[in-house]
C-alpha cells in the first residue's frame, strides 16, 4: 500500500491486516513507556486546512509512540494565509524530505491531487464530503472488539446491521464507512432525513431509510453522525428541535435499541441535537472506545506504509 486515500482502496485482507496489526499497537497504550523503535529516522508532516481535535492528535501521538519525528501544519498560521496555493504547500512541505504526509483539507480529493504531486506517502484524514479512510478503519476496529466480546474469533460483520444515522449528504465518514463495511460484509442502513441524503444514493450498497424509529430496533450499531451545520446553506430540516424528535438519538430511543446493541459517534457531538446526553454517555457508548482506538489504528497505518521493506 503507498497512499491511504480511500476506504475503497482496501480489500478485506487489508482491512484485516491493520485491525489485527491495531490490535498489538493498542498494548502500548497501556504501558508507562508508550514508545517502540519502528519509524525512527522518518518524518511525518500533518497538514491540516481544517480544524480537528482527534484525527490530527491522535495521528501526532501514533507518530510519536512510533519514534517518527511529527510536524503539524495548520492552514491558520502557515502561509497558506498569504494565499499559498495547495500544490505549492504541498510541493514546500514535501522538498524538505518527509516521508509521510497526512492531509485534512475542505476540499473533496485535496489528498488525491497531493498523492499524484509528491513522492512522499500520503494519507487522507478528512477531505470535504468525500472520504475519512482511518475513520472507518477505527470504527471498525472498536466495533469488532465489541462484537468479539460474545463472539471472539470474528473476522466479518456478515449478519450484523449497522445503521447510520444523521446527516449522510455532508458525511465523510459515512462514505468511509459505507464502503469498508461492506468489504466486511455488514449490513448498512443509512437512516436521514430526505434532505440529508445525497443524490446518487441509490447505487451504494446500502438500505436507506427515513423512520429511525423503524431501524433502531434492528440495529447491532448505531452510528450518530454529527449534524455539519457549518457546511449547511440552507434549510434542510425545520428546527433543531424538530430533528432530535425525528432524527435523535433520545433517552426514549435508548430503550429502542437491541439488547446488545452498542452507540457510536466520530465526534465532535452535538449533544442535544443529534445525541443526547443520555446515550453520548450510556453504558452502551463506544465513543471514548472509538478516541482511543484512533491512536491504535493511526499507528498501525503510518507502520504499515512507512515501516516495510522500504
Ligand atoms: N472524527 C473526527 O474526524 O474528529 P476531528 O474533526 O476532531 O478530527
Amino acid at each position: 500500500m503507498r497512499h491511504l486515500l480511500s476506504a475503497a482502496d482496501l480489500d478485506q485482507t487489508q482491512i484485516t491486516e491493520i485491525l489485527d496489526l491495531a490490535e498489538e499497537m493498542s498494548l502500548v497504550q497501556g504501558r508507562p513507556v508508550k514508545k517502540l523503535p519502528a519509524l525512527r529516522g522518518r518524518t511525518v508532516v500533518n497538514l491540516f486546512f481544517e480544524d480537528s481535535t482527534r484525527t490530527r492528535s491522535s495521528f501526532e501521538i501514533a507518530g510519536k509512540w512510533l519514534s517518527a519525528d511529527v510536524i503539524n501544519i495548520s492552514g491558520k498560521g502557515s502561509s497558506v494565509s498569504k494565499g499559498e496555493s495547495l500544490r505549492d504547500t504541498v510541493l514546500t512541505v514535501a522538498a524538505m524530505g518527509v516521508d509521510a504526509l497526512v492531509i485534512r483539507h475542505h476540499a473533496s480529493g485535496a489528498p488525491w491531487q497531493a498523492s499524484r504531486w509528491i513522492d512522499a506517502h500520503v494519507l487522507n484524514a478528512g477531505d470535504g464530503t468525500h472520504e475519512h479512510p482511518t475513520q472507518a478503519l477505527l470504527d471498525a476496529f472498536t466495533i469488532r472488539r465489541h462484537l468479539r466480546s460474545s463472539t471472539p474469533d470474528l473476522m466479518r460483520f456478515d449478519g450484523k446491521t449497522v445503521a447510520i444515522v444523521g446527516d449522510i449528504t455532508h458525511s465523510r465518514v459515512a462514505r468511509s464507512n459505507v464502503l469498508l463495511l461492506a468489504t466486511l460484509g455488514a449490513q448498512v442502513i443509512l437512516v436521514a432525513p430526505p434532505t440529508l441524503l445525497p443524490a446518487g444514493i441509490d447505487s451504494w450498497p446500502v438500505l436507506v431509510c427515513t423512520d429511525f424509529d423503524e431501524v433502531l430496533p434492528q440495529a447491532d450499531i448505531v452510528m450518530m453522525l454529527r449534524v455539519q451545520r457549518e457546511r449547511m446553506s440552507g434549510g434542510y430540516f425545520p428546527t433543531p428541535r424538530e430533528y432530535t424528535i425525528s432524527y435523535g438519538l433520545t433517552r426514549p430511543r435508548l430503550e429502542m435499541m437491541k439488547p446488545g446493541a452498542a452507540i457510536c459517534h466520530p465526534g465532535p457531538m452535538n449533544r442535544g441535537l443529534e445525541i443526547s446526553a443520555d446515550a453520548a454517555d450510556a453504558a452502551n457508548s463506544l465513543i471514548l472506545e472509538q478516541v482511543a482506538a484512533g491512536v491504535s489504528v493511526r499507528m498501525s497505518v503510518l507502520y504499515e506504509l512507512l515501516g516495510g521493506a522500504e
